[in-house]
């Protein structure tokens, strides 16, 4: 169900589902909350499962011509004192990892556990900054559909992109509904997000972290990096996942959330 919040000059399109222990799951780029449908599904029979549309993506407003990692993690503080949720477990896909981690380097006492999927904490190259760029510049010119035909080999793995078709269209569609302006904002905020490397050995709130083996946008060599620096952590990789796990195995994916969630302390 599709609920509004009017908070720091902006609505925020976000599902807050079940009740218990609350979970916010933050989506990737270029997509939108529909990405979590069947963690929502699976995990509101015990948890209470907000997930927003971060700004410039989905239904949530779209915003100026930059939408850096820290501003998305404001809207969240926001959207979080606004539900009267304190402490949460908060966990990110991607572009949605590094707004978790920009959200607890902001706010470590609101944070209690943290599920870090298919994401990594180091910036942009300079390489990968003047390709965000050209990205941008190509979805203000052209809209999405270039992007997305560019983007679907790199966000699947070749067996989901062969046997999966169904998965396929699901990813090719949240792409296509994205608003480019709020795709090109949020890629100029990727481009300049902070390296957030320093911040890991200090982590001292149970992990988890998942990857798909065949990641090929945050390899899970960035998800071994993570686990190495994070204290007690947990890595899950998921054979034959891509970059999309949740949705490519959301069975396993799901599994390994609740045995999580199930065994944590507070
Ligand atoms: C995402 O899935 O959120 C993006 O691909 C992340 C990125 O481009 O760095």
């Amino acid at each position: 169900m599709k609920n509004v919040a009017r908070v720091r000059g902006i609505e925020i399109a976000y599902e807050d589902a079940g009740r218990g222990r609350p979970v916010v799951l933050l989506h990737g780029f270029p997509f939108n909350r529909s990405l979590w449908r069947e963690q929502v599904e699976s995990l509101s029979a015990t948890h209470r499962v907000i997930t927003p549309d971060l700004r410039g993506h989905g239904e949530t407003t779209v915003v100026a011509e930059l939408a850096t990692m820290e501003e998305m993690a404001e809207d969240l503080a926001a959207l979080l004192d606004e539900l009267n949720v304190g402490r949460t477990v908060v966990g990110g896909l991607s572009m949605g990892g590094y707004v978790t981690l920009a959200f607890l380097r902001a706010h470590p006492e609101r944070v209690g556990a943290l599920v870090l999927a298919d994401t990594r904490p180091q910036a942009d190259t300079d390489e990968a900054r003047r390709t965000r760029e050209e990205t941008a510049r190509r979805a203000l010119a052209d809209g999405m559909e270039p992007i997305t035909d560019a983007m679907l080999p790199k966000l699947l793995a070749p067996a989901t992109r062969e046997q999966r078709p169904d998965m396929v269209a699901r990813v090719r569609e949240m792409i296509l509904g994205t608003n480019p302006h709020g795709a090109a904002a949020a890629l100029r905020g990727m481009a300049v997000r902070r390296d957030q490397t320093d911040l890991l050995p200090g982590i001292g709130v149970p992990t988890l972290i998942i990857v798909g083996s065949e990641d090929a946008i945050t390899p899970p060599s960035d998800s071994a990096t993570m686990q190495a620096k994070i204290k007690g952590s947990h890595l899950l990789k998921i054979e034959g996942a891509g970059h999309v796990s949740n949705v490519e195995r959301p069975g396993e994916f799901n599994r390994a959330l609740a045995e999580f969630l199930g065994g944590l302390p507070f």
